[in-house]
């Protein structure tokens, strides 16, 4: 679609949401609104992405800048939010030297670009003039109405509110996808009236209008009506999010990922989950994290911004942010990996353990009650329960170093900056202050005292004072 610019609709005020924020900005499957009809226009080969912006516009344009850098975006403003029509004719120079654009509602997150080549092909059947995308709801609710003639050809929209209890009753509806030649197009919206019940400039108008002219109307009847979800407040914006999850679990289980209760999990569409990986109910996966294969994602767990390997056994209740597992990694129940965490290859944590900034070596361990941070770990190291890196002196982070094959005996803390050098070990219970050379042993206890028959005699003592 090169010669085709797309204009997306998003400077409405979104007042059904009830929110300081723009309705674009609200998000779905953790990217806003807005974001997924410019992909899918970009997807589709949109040479030009121009967003209609007005409510809260500097702030919408910052974001779909970051989130599109290189593309070919402008933004068009409208001041005063008059109307569909009125909003695309604020494009109208954006589409110059176009002959042709797709015009999409900003609040329409499911669309595929399948659907955008399907209407391509409705446009130049029915002349290329313009075409439109309709869907048969069971609720039309707040939808334009597809009125069609007695050839089966779209007449005209009416809009719910001017429509009368018989075309109320239909249930084709616009979808606010059209694809026409901007030659046509833009002479005729500036010609939109608004004498309608809401006295806005409507662009559906643009369909009779047509007609009007003699001009042939394309359209697509969606096969998929979740395509058609728009998000206008929030049980919208809901029950948008859940499709959109759905799809991709489905998608997912498709190529081989079984996921126990689909409903239940949150995978956004752009995590990757390898072959026959488990995935197990109220599973969250976000940003751009990838599960490989034969993995085990144990329920509850939270994956933001993560990697992980192939074989990897992740028990109920893990958190893990912006890190990496390697291959054969076993993790939780409850472990937390904290930011720029890596898990070598084979490596455990345990319950109510936690990483920050920490790469643990090759096979090693910490397997209970321990806080890893700004530490290095490497091969095979066993690091016992209750082992704390003290690692913050309020002001600065130090780093600490346990070399391979070091055993750190539990509850011991580690003040750094400190090494454990090679096969080293320190005794339970220590307070580890110096660097402790390879193969040492370093115990800091204070030895034990028994005192003998203490009970004994302290109940003596009671006793004779009464
Ligand atoms: C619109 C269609 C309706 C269709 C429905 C489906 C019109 C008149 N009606 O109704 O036929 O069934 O979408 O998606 O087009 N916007 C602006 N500036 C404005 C007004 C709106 O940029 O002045 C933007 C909004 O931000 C939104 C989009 O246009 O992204 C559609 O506006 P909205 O108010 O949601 O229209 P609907 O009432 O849903
Ligand atoms: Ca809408």
């Amino acid at each position: 679609m090169k010669d085709t610019v797309a204009i997306i609709l998003a400077a409405g005020l979104g007042s059904r949401m009830k929110s300081d924020r723009p309705k674009g900005l609200h998000a779905v499957a953790g990217l806003p609104l807005v974001y997924w009809p410019v992909k899918a226009a970009l997807d589709a080969g949109c040479s030009r992405v121009a967003v209609v912006v007005g409510h809260g516009a500097d702030e919408v344009e910052a974001c779909v800048r970051g989130l599109f850098p290189g593309a070919d975006l402008a933004f068009p403003r409208q001041d005063r939010q008059l109307g569909t029509a009125h909003a695309t004719l604020c494009a109208r120079q954006a589409a110059e030297g176009f002959a042709s654009a797709l015009l999409i509602n900003g609040d329409l997150p499911l669309l595929t670009g399948g659907t955008f080549r399907v209407l391509r092909d409705a446009y130049a059947q029915s002349g290329g003039a313009f075409a439109l995308v309709t869907s048969i709801v069971d609720d039309p609710g707040g939808f334009g109405r597809i009125v069609r003639d007695a050839d089966g050809s779209v007449e005209r929209i009416v809009e719910r509110r001017d429509a009368s209890p018989h075309q109320q009753a239909i249930r084709e509806v616009n979808v606010g996808v059209y694809l026409a030649r901007t030659e046509l197009l833009f002479p005729m919206l500036a010609a939109v009236g608004d004498e309608n019940a809401v006295g806005e400039f409507y662009f559906t108008d643009i369909v009779a209008m047509m007609r009007a002219r003699g001009l042939g109307v394309g359209d697509h009847v969606l096969a998929l009506p979740d395509e058609a979800m728009q998000v206008n407040d929030r049980v919208e914006l809901a029950a948008a999010e859940t499709a959109m999850h759905l799809r991709h679990a489905r998608h997912l289980m498709a190529e081989g990922v079984t996921i126990h209760r689909p409903a239940s999990v949150l995978i956004d569409p752009d995590c990757m989950v390898g072959r026959d990986t488990e995935v197990w109910p109220g599973v969250e996966m976000h940003a751009g994290t990838r599960v490989g294969a034969r993995c085990v994602v144990g329920r509850g767990a939270v994956l933001s911004g993560v990697s992980i390997g192939d074989g990897v056994d992740i028990k109920p209740y893990c958190v893990l942010t912006d890190s990496t597992v390697e291959d054969d990694g076993k993790l939780g129940p409850f472990s937390h990996l904290r930011p720029a965490s890596i898990m070598r290859k084979g490596s455990h944590v345990g319950n109510f353990v936690e990483l920050k900034k920490t790469d643990l070596g090759e096979g090693s361990k910490a397997n209970h009650l321990t806080y890893l941070g700004d530490c290095t770990v490497g091969r095979k190291a066993n690091i016992g329960a209750g082992t704390i890196t003290c690692n913050y002196d309020g002001v600065n982070k130090f780093p600490t170093v346990i070399e391979d094959g070091a055993f750190i005996g539990s509850d011991t803390q580690l003040v750094a900056p400190v090494r454990v050098g090679k096969e080293a070990y320190v005794g339970a219970g220590a307070t580890i202050t110096k660097d402790v050379p390879a193969g040492a042993l370093a115990v800091t206890r204070v030895p034990q005292v028994n005192v003998e028959g203490y009970v004994e005699r302290k109940r003596q003592k009671r006793q004779s004072a009464k």
